[in-house]
C-alpha cells in the first residue's frame, strides 16, 4: 500500500493518523469521563496522569497529521454523484474535526496549566512541557470574561476558576464526540445507502474503490 495518497484511496500514512487518533480520542472520552465521574482523591492521580500523556499525544498526532494532509498528496474526490450541498457540509465537518482535535487537548493543557496545585504537564517521563499560563492570568481572564463572579479573590479565585477551565474541557470534549459520531453516521450512509467506496477508501486493508461515477 503506499504511503501517499492517491486518487483512489488515503495513503497508508493518513490511514494511520486516522485510525490511531480515532482510537485515542474516543479512549480518552470515555477515560476522562472515568476520571472526572468515578475517581476521587489520590486514586485520580495515576489515571490523570496518563490521559495527560496520552492526550499531549494526541496534539502531536493531530498536528502530524494536519502537516501530511497538505504533504502526503492530494485527497480522494469525494464521489461525482454527491449533491454540492452534502460535499460542503463533509468538508465543514472535516474542518471542525481538525479543529476540535487541536483544542481538545490545548483545553486540557490550559486547564491543567490553571490548576492552583501546579502539577508538571509532562508525556510519560519521557517529556516535561510548559504550563501556558498561570493559574493567577486564567483566572483574571476567566473574570474579565464575565465566566467567573468578579467578586471572587483568593483561593476561591483559583479554585473557581480551575473548574471553569475543567468544564471548558469537557464542553469542548462533548463537542468533538458529537461530531465523530456524525462523521462516522455519514461515513456508514456511504457504505450501506449510497456503496460509493467512501468509508472503504479509508479502511486499513481497504483497496481501491471501483468508481461508478
Ligand atoms: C484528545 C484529547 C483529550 C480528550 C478526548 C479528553 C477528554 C476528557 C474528558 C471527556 C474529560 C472529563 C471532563 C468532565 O466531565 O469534566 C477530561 C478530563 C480531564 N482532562 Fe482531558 N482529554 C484530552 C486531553 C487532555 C490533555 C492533553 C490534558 C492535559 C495535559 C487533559 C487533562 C485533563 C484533566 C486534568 C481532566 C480532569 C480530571 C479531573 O476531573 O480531575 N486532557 N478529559
Amino acid at each position: 500500500m503506499p504511503i501517499r495518497n492517491t486518487p483512489e484511496r488515503w495513503g497508508a500514512l493518513a490511514k494511520f493518523f486516522h485510525w490511531t487518533l480515532a482510537l485515542l480520542i474516543i479512549g480518552l472520552f470515555f477515560f476522562g469521563l472515568y476520571i472526572a465521574d468515578v475517581l476521587k482523591g489520590f486514586d485520580k492521580i495515576a489515571p490523570t496522569n496518563l490521559h495527560k500523556s496520552l492526550g499531549l499525544i494526541v496534539l502531536g498526532l493531530a498536528l502530524a497529521r494536519i502537516f501530511w494532509r497538505f504533504a502526503g498528496g492530494a485527497a480522494p474526490k469525494l464521489p461525482l454523484r454527491m449533491p454540492v450541498w452534502e460535499k460542503g457540509f463533509a468538508h465543514l465537518g472535516h474542518l471542525a474535526l481538525y479543529l476540535l482535535m487541536i483544542l481538545m487537548p490545548l483545553s486540557g493543557w490550559w486547564s491543567v496549566s490553571a490548576s492552583p496545585l501546579t502539577t508538571p504537564v509532562k508525556i510519560f517521563d519521557w517529556l516535561t512541557l510548559p504550563h501556558l499560563t498561570t493559574p493567577q492570568a486564567a483566572a483574571q481572564l476567566a473574570q474579565s470574561l464575565g465566566l467567573i463572579g468578579a467578586e471572587l479573590t483568593g483561593s476561591r479565585l483559583m479554585n473557581a476558576s480551575w473548574n471553569l477551565w475543567k468544564e471548558v474541557h469537557g464542553a469542548i470534549a462533548w463537542g468533538l464526540v458529537l461530531v465523530v459520531a456524525g462523521h462516522a453516521l455519514a461515513a456508514l450512509k456511504h457504505h450501506f445507502v449510497n456503496r460509493d467506496g467512501v468509508l472503504r477508501r479509508m479502511l486499513p486493508f481497504g483497496g481501491p474503490v471501483p468508481q461508478k461515477d
